[in-house]
């Protein structure tokens, strides 16, 4: 596992949990710290609720290994959840298919970045796709499993398997900016931030209106617990892949908040502020 923030501590735990042995790897070795108290915590929390057992819990948090150095992110599967950059990702990506056999896979759970792009520059192509995790990634079901112009049938085969072997739902689909879930989800993000950049309702009223709709989550908690910079990145990201389409427009709101640095539950800030026991709106 490449990337040991939200969504990379999550995937980890997922895996684990499933019986896998897991490598973490981050650049940051604070992240892994806070990797390791998030397993923790979900952990700690299992058990309270007497969904574990002690020695569940032991042996998970033993099957998880941290690490800080590239060379060490060696494995049959490599799943990268690093920053939402196309040239970074590609930049691990060509690393670790260097250290790992050409049997590897190496998957990415980019939200919106395209899967055909990202293997253009790594060696072996065909063993490169998309393997789309929800947040918070060891609670929720569904992965998209993404097919590149290169990916071969195989490679899909065995990532929809895994996916199985882990308890989640796997859909396949094809390389399509947003994929599925990111595509369609989007308009719930625009247009309600919209709303609230119009004044037409606080981003509070908009929550509590969709959540009493049927909704699981308002957009602006979660959009909180997604992050502002990795929300904001999918939003630039479909923008650009249709040609700067009005309805994919990124909100000016959303990119206040980005500049200011209340990114979500991940800061401590977002649309909601965390910093207290209550969650009050900022
Ligand atoms: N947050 C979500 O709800 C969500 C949901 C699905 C998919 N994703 C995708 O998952 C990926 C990660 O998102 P996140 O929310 O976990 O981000 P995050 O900011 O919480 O964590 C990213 C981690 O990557 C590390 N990192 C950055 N560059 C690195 C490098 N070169 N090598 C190793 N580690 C590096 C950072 O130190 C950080 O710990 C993104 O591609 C994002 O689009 C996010």
């Amino acid at each position: 596992m490449a990337g040991a923030g939200t969504m990379g501590s999550g995937i980890a735990l997922a895996c684990a949990m499933a019986n896998f042995r897991v490598i973490l790897f981050d650049v940051n070795a604070e992240m892994l710290l806070k990797a390791g108290a998030e397993v923790h915590k979900n952990l700690s929390y299992l058990l309270n609720k007497e969904k574990i057992t002690i020695q569940n819990f032991e042996q998970v948090s033993q099957s998880i290994r941290y690490v800080n150095e590239v060379q060490q992110c060696k494995a049959d599967l490599v799943i990268e959840a690093i920053v939402e950059k196309i040239e970074v990702k590609q930049e691990l990506l060509s690393a670790l298919a260097q250290i790992n056999s050409p049997a590897c896979i190496l998957a990415s759970n980019t939200s919106s970045l395209s899967i055909s792009v990202l293997q253009e520059k790594i060696a072996d192509p065909q063993r490169v796709a998309g393997l789309h995790f929800f947040n918070p990634a060891q609670v929720m079901k569904l992965v998209e499993v993404v097919e590149g112009n290169e990916t071969s049938k195989e490679v899909i085969q065995q990532l929809l398997d895994f996916c199985r072997q882990i308890n989640k739902v796997p859909v396949h689909c094809k390389d399509a900016p947003g994929f599925i879930v990111n595509r369609v989800a989007r308009h719930f993000y625009l247009r309600s931030l919209q709303l609230a950049e119009n004044g037409a309702a606080t981003p509070g009223d908009i929550d509590a209106a969709m959540e009493a709709a049927g909704f699981k989550m308002g957009p602006f908690k979660l959009m909180d617990l997604i992050g502002m910079d990795i929300n904001y990145a999918v939003s630039e990201s479909l923008y650009q892949a249709f040609h700067g389409a009005e309805r994919f427009t990124p909100s000016v709101l959303q990119k206040q908040k980005l500049l200011l640095g209340e990114l979500g539950r991940k800061t401590g800030k977002g649309f909601y502020d965390y910093s207290s026991t209550s969650t009050t709106q900022s």
